[in-house]
């Protein structure tokens, strides 16, 4: 039987910092309010001149140091991304030649907050089926220029940032299974609604959410998907070493660890000093806590998200 394993990670956020009593000069907030509602500190914003690509390059490149994996030897390369550079080519062709590797396999994936576990999913069945031997996944966001920076109900809540990771072929256990959802159904709730035609930008560009419909949908759909990946699995919640949650609100978090009776000391939190970095949040959630040491070798992860679509998915992975 063949794994994906995961041989590197890495991660970057851009150097601009946005605390919550910067935020109060912008909007009617406080920092109160967003930390009570949502567990938010800080977020970090990309310079006018980073692309999604420069922060997906640094965290790509830092996950292929980490698998001590040169670019030439990848043979695909996925950026799930909701903020691509261009229309096309695709940010993973951006990314690709910017690596310097010529000849992979290389798409976006468009899942929006899920969009990393799509991607993780989909080149585990690349590796599975004998087809690819590494690949690099990427998450790249520059969420907050599809922000409306004068509506308080949604600026306060997401960041910039990249995470990645390097999977490989192995005869040893990696990523055990994957569950993915979406319901077009709730495309209103979540969403940009402009288009691009005859050249111009068509419609409102900025993103519009129901906070409170997502909310309770996000602590649904989470509390089933994370059952579900057990349930295939045939284990207990005892089996699971750490969870790695996608990053939005520490209530939609606390509510997942809870219906795992998981205690908080055991779920990877970095949405205090992020925000909602959308695609890239596991994988920078997941860098993290590989660097700090407290994920380690042989121990088991269950990745999980949910974004606009409404998309949502779980993936279970022995590390
Ligand atoms: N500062 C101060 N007050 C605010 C702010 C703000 N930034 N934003 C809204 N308010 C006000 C509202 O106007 C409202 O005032 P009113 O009672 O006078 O009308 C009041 O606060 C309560 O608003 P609610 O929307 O009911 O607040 P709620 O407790 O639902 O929290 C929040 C809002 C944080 C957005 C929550 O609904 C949420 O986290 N939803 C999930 C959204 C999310 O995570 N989206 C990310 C993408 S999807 C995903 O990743 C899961």
């Amino acid at each position: 039987m063949t794994y994906s394993r995961i041989i590197g990670t890495g991660g970057y956020l851009p150097e601009k910092i946005l605390t919550n009593a910067e935020l109060e000069k912008l909007v009617d907030t406080s920092d109160q309010w967003i930390f009570e509602r949502t567990g938010i500190r800080s977020r970090h914003l990309a310079a006018e001149d980073q692309d999604t690509c420069d922060l997906a390059e640094e965290a790509a490149r830092r996950a292929l140091a980490a698998a001590q994996c040169d670019a030439h030897q990848l043979d695909l390369i996925i950026v799930a991304t909701t903020t691509p550079d261009r229309v096309f080519p695709s940010t993973a062709c951006l990314l690709q030649a910017r690596l310097g590797n010529h000849g992979a396999m290389a798409f976006d994936v468009q899942a929006v907050c899920s969009g990393f576990l799509y991607a993780l999913s989909i080149a585990d069945k690349f590796i599975k089926t004998g087809t690819v031997r590494r690949a690099l996944i990427v998450g790249a966001e520059i969420f907050s220029r599809l922000v409306d920076w004068t509506d308080r109900s949604t600026c306060v809540l997401f960041g910039d940032g990249a995470g990645a990771v390097v999977v490989e072929a192995s005869a040893e256990q990696g990523i055990l299974s994957s569950h993915l959802h979406a319901d077009g159904a709730y495309k209103d709730l979540l969403t940009v609604p402009a288009r691009v035609t005859q050249g111009r930008l068509n419609g409102d560009g900025f993103t519009k959410m129901q906070g409170n419909e997502v909310f309770k949908f996000a602590v649904r759909a989470l509390s089933r998907v994370v059952d579900e990946a057990l349930t295939a699995n045939q284990l207990d919640q005892s089996a699971i070493d750490w969870l790695v949650p996608h990053q939005a609100n520490i209530r939609i978090i606390a509510a997942t660890a809870k219906k795992l009776k998981l205690p908080m000391e055991k779920v990877i939190v970095t949405v205090s000093g992020h925000g909602n970095t959308s695609a890239a949040s596991v994988p920078l959630a997941l860098d993290v806590a590989v660097r700090d040491g407290r994920i380690q070798r042989g121990q088991m992860l269950l990745l999980e998200a949910v974004g606009g679509g409404f998309t949502w998915g779980a993936v279970l992975v022995k590390f």
